[in-house]
């Protein structure tokens, strides 16, 4: 693997989990791996667990990091082939990231939908000028469009807790007061289509997916019917794709509830966090036994490891 932009760059989903299982188990076997050698983390919005759990996996490796929130501490960046430069930025992307990739022989970026443009924010355009421009490995720590980090965790975890070899996956839908990207649901829509899990899209009308990611897989308008028999309960809000970026409703008849715990299979909860509580899921499930979202976001570690593993091994 030379980059990590999506599931499309992994050979072997599965292998790869395995690989993050076993990492999980012996964190340190290649703490020489990245010596003399350094990433850069780049963010252009903000971050609690990629940051954090990207540096400590680069920290496992013997890896150095740089990390810049270039949003607040960089030079405003052009992305327009051709702009005549007399506005307010002062750098373009094919400088800038081409003298990042002189500092740093991997290089992680995190750039978020901007929700205006679909057409924009579907070509990936930030991570894929890094990828064309850096000269060097780019890992995606959330795309416009994709969350890869947080999906292979999400697997990882998923097939930690699994009470059976072929469990019930529920990707559902749930309200947000502001218009969150669909980068999550995509992503772990993506990924999910790699395994042999049984596996549903619950939403409701005008929250469809887009088709290149849903690709024929199983949706539905009824959320309880979907968390019937369910193994894994993940909540996730994304603003509308069709009428772009926009919030049509806020239905609060889709917050995960106990209630809604008890239509299914004694299932765990799931959300990549940050989460909003009584609004997403109650307290009441979060809180309970029945929540695994810290033992989730615990992985991400172990993901972005093992993702670095892979990479380090072919430069
Ligand atoms: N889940 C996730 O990506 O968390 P952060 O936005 O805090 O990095």
């Amino acid at each position: 693997m030379r980059h990590f932009l999506g599931v499309g760059d992994v050979e072997n989903p599965k292998a790869l989990i395995d690989k993050a299982l076993q990492i999980k188990k012996d964190p340190f076997a290649q703490a020489h791996l990245g010596k003399n050698k350094t990433s850069g983390l780049i963010f252009f919005n903000a971050s609690i667990r990629t940051r954090l759990s990207t540096q400590r996996a680069a920290q496992n490796l013997g890896l150095q990091t740089i990390v810049m929130n270039i949003d607040q501490e960089g030079w405003g960046l052009e992305f327009e082939d051709g702009a005549v430069m007399n506005g307010h930025k002062a750098e373009h992307i094919r400088e800038a990231a081409a003298v990042m990739g002189q500092y740093c022989e991997i290089i992680g970026v995190r750039a978020f939908a901007k929700l205006q443009d679909r057409q924009a924010d579907y070509a990936e355009t930030v991570l894929r000028k890094f990828q064309q421009f850096a000269g060097v490995p780019i890992i995606s720590l959330e795309s416009e469009i994709r969350h890869p980090l947080q999906s292979l965790t999400d697997l990882i975890t998923i097939e930690e807790w699994k009470p059976k070899p072929k469990p019930k996956v529920v990707l559902t839908w749930a309200p947000h007061p502001k218009a969150l990207p669909q980068a999550v649901a995509n992503s772990l829509v993506e990924w999910l289509h790699t395994t042999d899990y049984e596996w549903v899209i619950a939403h409701p009308e005008g929250y469809a997916l887009a088709d290149e990611f849903v690709k024929g897989a199983p949706t539905t308008h009824d959320q309880n019917a979907a968390l019937a028999n369910a193994d894994f309960v993940y909540a996730k809000n994304w603003s509308s794709y069709r009428q772009y970026g926009q919030v049509l409703h806020q239905d609060p008849s889709w917050t995960i509830t106990p209630a809604k715990m008890q239509l299914t299979n004694q299932a765990k909860f799931m959300h990549c966090l940050p989460v909003r509580r009584n609004v997403i899921v109650a307290d009441a499930v979060l809180d309970s036994d029945a929540s695994i979202v810290v033992q989730q976001a615990a992985n991400r570690v172990w993901a972005a490891q093992a993702v670095l593993t892979e990479i380090l091994h072919q430069l």
